[in-house]
C-alpha cells in the first residue's frame, strides 16, 4: 500500500468541488492505487455545507479515503500538505472579467500564501482555480517564497480541452485525434489559443481548417467560453472546471500522453521571451512528476503579438495589486 497524498482543497462546499472532491476521492486525479487524504478548508459561513460534502464523500465508502477533515483554519488545512488545490474564491457574474475579482480574491491569496510558506511540504503542487487564476497564483507565489516556485501552477487546462473540442468539431475528427493544443498566456479573453502545432489524426490542423476560421472563430470562441456558459447558465462552470483540475493534476504527477503536450499556467523562466516569474500558460510535457516548457517552436508573428498582449494584461493585473505582496 503507499504512503497517502495529503491533498487540500480549498472552497470545497463551492460548485467546482462538488464535482471535484468525489472524483479525487474515487482515484481519478493521482491513480486507483493511490491512498489520499483529503484536508477541506472553507470559511466559517460554509462549514456546515463542508460537512454535508464530507458526510457524502463518507457514504461512498470510497477505499482510497483515509481520512476527511473539515476546517476553517487554513493552518490546519494545509499542514504538511503535499497538494493544494486553491479553488476557493468568488466566480464573477455577467458582464464581468475575470480580473475584476482581484480586489476581493487577491487577498484570499496572499492570505493562504503566507500559511503554505509556514507549514506546507515544500515541494507541495499548488493549482490555483480561483480567479484571476493567474495572477492569484503570483500573488500566492510572492507570498510563499520558501515554497518550490516552479511547483506554483494556475488553470489552463480548461481552456486546453475547450480549444481541442472546437477543432475536434469543426475537422469533423474524434477528440482523441487531437494533438499538440496550445493555450498561451493568460486565464483570460488575452489567452492565446494556437492551433499551429496542433495535428488532427496526425495531419497538420492548418491543413484541415482555414485560417480566418482559426482567426476570427475558434480564438475568440475559446476565450470568451467561460462568459458563454455564464450567459448560459447563470453560473460559472463547475464540472468541465472540475474535470480540468483532474486533468491537470493527473497528468503533471502521473505524466502528460506520449506524443501530446498540455497548457499548465505555470512561473515564466523566460522562455519564450516572457518576464521571469509571471505566471504564464505553456505547452508544457509532463513526466517523472515534474513538467518542462516545451521549447523551440517557432511562433508566427501573429500569435507572438497575441502573447505579448497578454503578457502585458498580466503585467498589468501584477501591478494593480502590488500591495498584497
Ligand atoms: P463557488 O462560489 O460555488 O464556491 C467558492 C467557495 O469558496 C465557496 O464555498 C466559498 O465559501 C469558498 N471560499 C471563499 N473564500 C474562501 C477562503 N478564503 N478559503 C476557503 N474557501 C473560501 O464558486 P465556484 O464555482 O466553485 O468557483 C470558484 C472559483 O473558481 C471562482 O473564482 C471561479 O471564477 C473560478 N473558476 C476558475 C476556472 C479556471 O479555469 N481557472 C474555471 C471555473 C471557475
Ligand atoms: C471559466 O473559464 O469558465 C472560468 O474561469 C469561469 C469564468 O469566470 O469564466
Amino acid at each position: 500500500m503507499k504512503q497517502p497524498v495529503r491533498v487540500t482543497v480549498t472552497g470545497a462546499a463551492g460548485q467546482i468541488c462538488y464535482s471535484l472532491l468525489f472524483r479525487i476521492a474515487s482515484g481519478e486525479m493521482l491513480g486507483k492505487d493511490q491512498p489520499v487524504i483529503l484536508n477541506l478548508l472553507e470559511i466559517t459561513p460554509a462549514l456546515k455545507v463542508c460537512e454535508a460534502v464530507a458526510m457524502e464523500l463518507n457514504d461512498c465508502a470510497f477505499p482510497l479515503v483515509q481520512d476527511i477533515v473539515v476546517t476553517d483554519d487554513p493552518a490546519v488545512a494545509f499542514k504538511d500538505a503535499n497538494i493544494g488545490l486553491m479553488v476557493g474564491a468568488k466566480p464573477r457574474g455577467p458582464g464581468m472579467e475575470r480580473k475584476d475579482l482581484l480586489t476581493d480574491n487577491g487577498k484570499i491569496f496572499s492570505a493562504l500564501g503566507k500559511v503554505i510558506d509556514q507549514v506546507a511540504d515544500k515541494n507541495i503542487r499548488i493549482l490555483v482555480v480561483g480567479n484571476p487564476a493567474n495572477t492569484n497564483a503570483y500573488i500566492l507565489a510572492k507570498n510563499a517564497p520558501s515554497i518550490n516556485q516552479r511547483n506554483i501552477s494556475a488553470l489552463t487546462r480548461l481552456d486546453h480541452n475547450r480549444a481541442i473540442y472546437q477543432l475536434a468539431e469543426k475537422a469533423d475528427a474524434d477528440i482523441a485525434g487531437i494533438k499538440k493544443m496550445i493555450i498561451w498566456g493568460n486565464h483570460s479573453v488575452t489567452q492565446v489559443p494556437d492551433i499551429s502545432f496542433a495535428t488532427v489524426n496526425g495531419e497538420k490542423a492548418a491543413d484541415k481548417v482555414d485560417a480566418t476560421w482559426a482567426k476570427e472563430e475558434f480564438m475568440p470562441i475559446v476565450a470568451k467560453r467561460g462568459a458563454a456558459v455564464i450567459a448560459a447558465r447563470g453560473a460559472s462552470s463547475a464540472a468541465s472546471a472540475a474535470n480540468a483540475i483532474l486533468d491537470h493534476m493527473h497528468d503533471w504527477v502521473l505524466g502528460s500522453a506520449e506524443g501530446d503536450w498540455v497548457s499548465m499556467a505555470v512561473p515564466s523562466d523566460g522562455s519564450y521571451g516572457i518576464e521571469e516569474g509571471l505566471i504564464y500558460s505553456y505547452p508544457v510535457v509532463c513526466k517523472n512528476g515534474d513538467y518542462e516548457i516545451v521549447q523551440g517552436l517557432e511562433v508566427s508573428d501573429f500569435i507572438k503579438d497575441k502573447m505579448i498582449e497578454s503578457q502585458k494584461e498580466l503585467q498589468e493585473e501584477a501591478e494593480t495589486c502590488k500591495d498584497l505582496f
